[in-house]
C-alpha cells in the first residue's frame, strides 16, 4: 500500500514537472529593477511588477533568443491606470540594438487602453503602429507573442495576428537576424506622455499598479548553445508565415483596431515614407 502511494505520488510529480517546464519563472527570468515590488508568486507560476510613487519594477529572460515564437499571458494594470505603461518586449541592447516591442498605455476606469508596437532592426526604430484591443486586458489573462523567423515578425493577441513585420533585407530594409535579444518587461510611470499624450496624469491615490503574468512559453533557438526547439516538422514555427486565414484577421485587426500606423503619417515623413511602407 505506502509503495503503491509512493508509486502515485512519484508518478504525479513526474506531470507536475512536465507541465512547468514551458514556463517557471524562477528557471527562466530574473528580477532586474525594483526588488520587492516585483514577485515570482506560486512556486514560479505567476510573476507580478507594481508601480507605486517610489517607483517601477521590472524583469528579464535569463537566456537570449535568435528567433522564435514566444508567448506570454498578461493581465494588466486594472482601474484607474492612466499615466502607466507596462513593456513587454525583445531586445539585443546596445547602440545598434535590435528590438521587437509591445507596450500597453493606461488610461482611466472604462477608458480603453492603447497597444503601442516598434519593431527596431541596428539601432533604427520609428515604425510605430498602435491598436485598440476587442476585449478589457485587466479583466483576465490575454496571450501576447511574437513570432520571430527568418521571414518576419508576427505580433499576435490571443493568437490572432495584428502586425506583421516581413523581411525585406533582400531589398536593402535591415532585418533583425544577426543579434540574439533578451525577453524584458517592466511597469513604469509615463504620466508625461502615455495616456493622451500627457493630458491624464497618474493618479497616485490609486498605487500601488499591478500587472500580472504568467504561462510563458518559448520555442525558441537559444544563441548560447545554439540549439533550437523547432524540428523538421513541416509546420515548425522557423518556417511559419502568415496563412490566409491569418491575412483575413490581420485586415480585420487593422480595419476595425488600427488607431495609427506610421507608414501613413504623411505629416512625419515629408519626403516620402520608409521603404518598406510600400512593399508590405
Ligand atoms: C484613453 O481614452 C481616450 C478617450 O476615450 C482615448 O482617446 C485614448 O486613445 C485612450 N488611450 C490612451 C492611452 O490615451
Ligand atoms: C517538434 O516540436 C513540437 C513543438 O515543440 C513538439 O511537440 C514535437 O514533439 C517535436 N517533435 C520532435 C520529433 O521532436
Ligand atoms: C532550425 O533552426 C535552425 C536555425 O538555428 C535552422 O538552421 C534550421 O533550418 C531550422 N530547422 C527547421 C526544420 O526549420
Amino acid at each position: 500500500m505506502k509503495k503503491m502511494l509512493h508509486l502515485i505520488l512519484l508518478i504525479l510529480s513526474a506531470f507536475s514537472g512536465a507541465a512547468l517546464a514551458g514556463g517557471n519563472f524562477n528557471q527562466d527570468f530574473v528580477i532586474t529593477w525594483g526588488e520587492g515590488r516585483a514577485k515570482i508568486l506560486d512556486d514560479g507560476k505567476l510573476l507580478t511588477l507594481s508601480l507605486d510613487k517610489a517607483s517601477g519594477s521590472g524583469f528579464r529572460s535569463k537566456k537570449q533568443y535568435l528567433f522564435g515564437k514566444i508567448d506570454m499571458q498578461i493581465k494588466l494594470v486594472a482601474g484607474n491606470s492612466a499615466g502607466t505603461v507596462t513593456t513587454y518586449y525583445l531586445s539585443s541592447l546596445g547602440s545598434n540594438h535590435d528590438e521587437i516591442d509591445f507596450e500597453f498605455l493606461g488610461n482611466l476606469t472604462g477608458e480603453p487602453y492603447i497597444l503601442h508596437t516598434n519593431v527596431f532592426a541596428q539601432g533604427k526604430g520609428n515604425r510605430e503602429q498602435q491598436f485598440y484591443l476587442w476585449f478589457d486586458p485587466t479583466k483576465d489573462f490575454h496571450t501576447y507573442s511574437i513570432l520571430w523567423n527568418p521571414l518576419g515578425i508576427i505580433f499576435s493577441v490571443d493568437g490572432t495576428p495584428i502586425r506583421h513585420f516581413k523581411n525585406h533585407e533582400s531589398k536593402g530594409i535591415s532585418y533583425p537576424q544577426n543579434q540574439p535579444m533578451w525577453i524584458f518587461s517592466s511597469l513604469w510611470d509615463a504620466e508625461d506622455w502615455a495616456t493622451r499624450g500627457g493630458l491624464v496624469k497618474t493618479d497616485w491615490t490609486q498605487a500601488p499598479f499591478t500587472a500580472s503574468y504568467k504561462n510563458f512559453n518559448a520555442l525558441a533557438c537559444t544563441s548560447a548553445s545554439g540549439s533550437c526547439s523547432n524540428n523538421s516538422s513541416a509546420n515548425s514555427w522557423f518556417s511559419q508565415s502568415l496563412d490566409n486565414p491569418g491575412i483575413e484577421r490581420i485586415k480585420w485587426v487593422q480595419k476595425n483596431y488600427m488607431i495609427y500606423n506610421y507608414c501613413t503619417d504623411a505629416k512625419r515623413f515629408p519626403s516620402g515614407f520608409p521603404p518598406e511602407c510600400s512593399i508590405i
